[in-house]
């Protein structure tokens, strides 16, 4: 799909809108434009900005191999944390008996509980609560956020039914899916190292965050015992390999983006103490903080310094759900004010930062109708656009742009993990099949990004070693993965 240039108006006009407003009024909008741009050519610089091709998505590959054998050196030797886990065993099918996850991450909060009934039964029973997580808690105080959790969980524990056994005499133990940079201090209990995907709490960054739960579930008179404190990529390794044994990383593509997999201990030099008697230890990279090589535009770098972590997360602040919808309005935006798309107004509700999510641009590229109506509609709801056709060709055209580069670099960013893991053990990654196990509801959700992504994964790989690779949903992975850790770490003696 091509766009023609079009013209713009003269500088420094009192514009008239040409679209009524709800009361049949014609609205006036003040517009100084100083910078006469046609909307084809800020389209052609988009594209070009954040083009991928195989040069760059080659150079993201190798750097993130880089910054991951620099983060496994030494802390603090590169952008990537390579965060210890301190989960050396996986589930092995064995496990039995009544857990609990907790899972915040972004969006939403969810309590779950498992009934596990070994490798015959498996999963047995789940039940599960999720509740969106409260605006004003984002940005609230530490009490409130863990308040909040401990006394959902205090709801939920009590709806308990009969499916669920606890032995006499036990607690009832969590798997705590913890979806932000933390640095481990053992299986349960971790140091929060900084806030990610728009949060903002107040005293607990720096503070073990399962002593936090801990505390709030005292205030709620919740009698409960956190087992495992993990991120989300690691519950979601968990729960995938709990069903394959092929699985050796785990990638989340949701509201933030994050990657772990299973590294030999090895190869960590930083690892200091003694080694797991496995030999082998999950690695939470936090891959939203690599920065090299990621082609960006000027939306991008007005979005990360209006943002609360300006300079940080680049990454993700290029690939994840959070984001993508956003940088398609500033683009959208600029191409109103200094080129008229849209008309003579730049319409109000398009200037509110978010007012464009990222389902809203997945649900326009799902539209195949020769008129685009569904992108006409969703551009009318959530932007207060009345848009032409050839209006809404050019905002597929500027969603595809950014979605493209979302997908490619998020493609390039497997490959930079699988081929340091192929470096490493020499054909066991790319000659034998190798699963990576997703999560997230951008990955879900949005064919584009996906087939992006496999396209990257594909051109870095060559078709043939690439066929070994699969990459797989894992829905609901996280959840049940977190339970099955906090069985595989429970206090009580194993059954299994
Ligand atoms: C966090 C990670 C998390 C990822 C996906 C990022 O913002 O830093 O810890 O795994 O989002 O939820």
């Amino acid at each position: 799909m091509s766009v023609a240039a079009t013209t713009s108006p003269a500088v420094g006009t009192l514009y008239v809108s040409r679209f009524p407003t709800s009361r049949g009024m014609p609205r006036v909008t003040m517009a100084l434009r100083s910078n006469v741009v046609s909307v084809g050519s800020i389209l052609t610089k988009l594209q070009k900005d954040c083009a991928t091709p195989f040069p760059v998505i080659r150079h993201v590959a190798d750097s993130m191999t880089a910054d991951m054998r620099a983060g496994l050196a030494v802390d603090g030797g590169s952008n990537l944390k390579m965060i210890l886990s301190y989960v050396d065993s996986l589930p092995s099918g064995n496990e039995k008996g009544l857990f609990y996850a907790l899972d915040l991450g972004g969006t939403n909060f969810r309590a779950l509980r498992v009934q596990l009934g070994g490798k015959e039964d498996r999963v047995v029973a789940t039940e599960f609560e999720q509740l969106s997580i409260p605006q004003e808690l984002m940005f609230g105080t530490s009490e409130e956020l863990f308040d909040f959790i401990a006394s959902t969980l205090a709801g939920f524990a009590e709806k308990e039914s009969e499916k669920f056994h606890l032995p006499h005499g036990r607690q009832r133990e969590i798997g705590f899916t913890f979806s932000f940079p933390v640095k481990q201090t053992s299986i349960d209990s971790g140091i929060l190292m900084k806030w990610t995907k728009g949060f903002a709490v107040s005293g607990t960054a720096g503070r073990d965050v399962v002593a936090c739960l801990n505390e709030a579930m005292e205030r709620q008179g919740v009698d409960m015992r956190v087992s495992a404190l993990v991120n989300d990529t690691v519950g979601t390794l968990a729960g995938a390999r709990y069903w394959d044994d092929d699985v050796l990383v785990a990638v989340i593509l949701g509201t933030g983006t994050n990657a772990c997999y299973v590294e030999r201990t090895d190869c960590i030099p930083k690892l200091q103490g003694p080694k797991s008697s496995s030999g082998r230890t999950i690695i939470n990279t936090e891959w939203g903080a690599f920065s090299d090589g990621i082609p960006l535009t000027v939306f991008d770098r007005d979005m990360d310094a209006a943002s609360i972590n300006p300079g940080e997360q680049i990454f993700e602040k290029t690939i994840s759900g959070m984001y993508l919808g956003e940088i398609a309005r500033r683009a959208l935006v600029t191409m109103a004010e200094e080129g008229s798309l849209f008309g003579m107004a730049v319409p109000n509700k398009l200037s509110t930062p978010f007012a464009l999510r990222t389902p809203d641009i997945c649900a326009m590229q799902q539209d195949n109708s020769d008129d685009l109506q569904a992108v006409g509609s969703i551009l009318h709801d959530v932007a207060g656009v009345e848009s032409s056709l050839s209006e809404r060709r050019i905002v597929l055209e500027v969603c595809d742009a950014i979605v493209r580069r979302g997908g490619r670099l998020a493609g390039a960013g497997i490959v930079g993990i699988l081929q340091k893991m192929e470096q490493d053990s020499k054909g066991t990654i790319f000659n034998k099949r190798t699963v990576v196990a997703m999560d997230g509801g951008l990955y879900e959700h949005y064919p584009q990004y996906r087939s992006y992504l496999q396209d990257a994964v594909t051109e870095l790989l060559g078709s043939e070693t690439s066929k070994n690779i699969v990459i797989e949903h894992s829905k609901d992975g996280s959840g049940i993965g977190a339970a099955l850790l906090a069985a595989t770490n429970s206090k009580y003696d194993h059954d299994f």
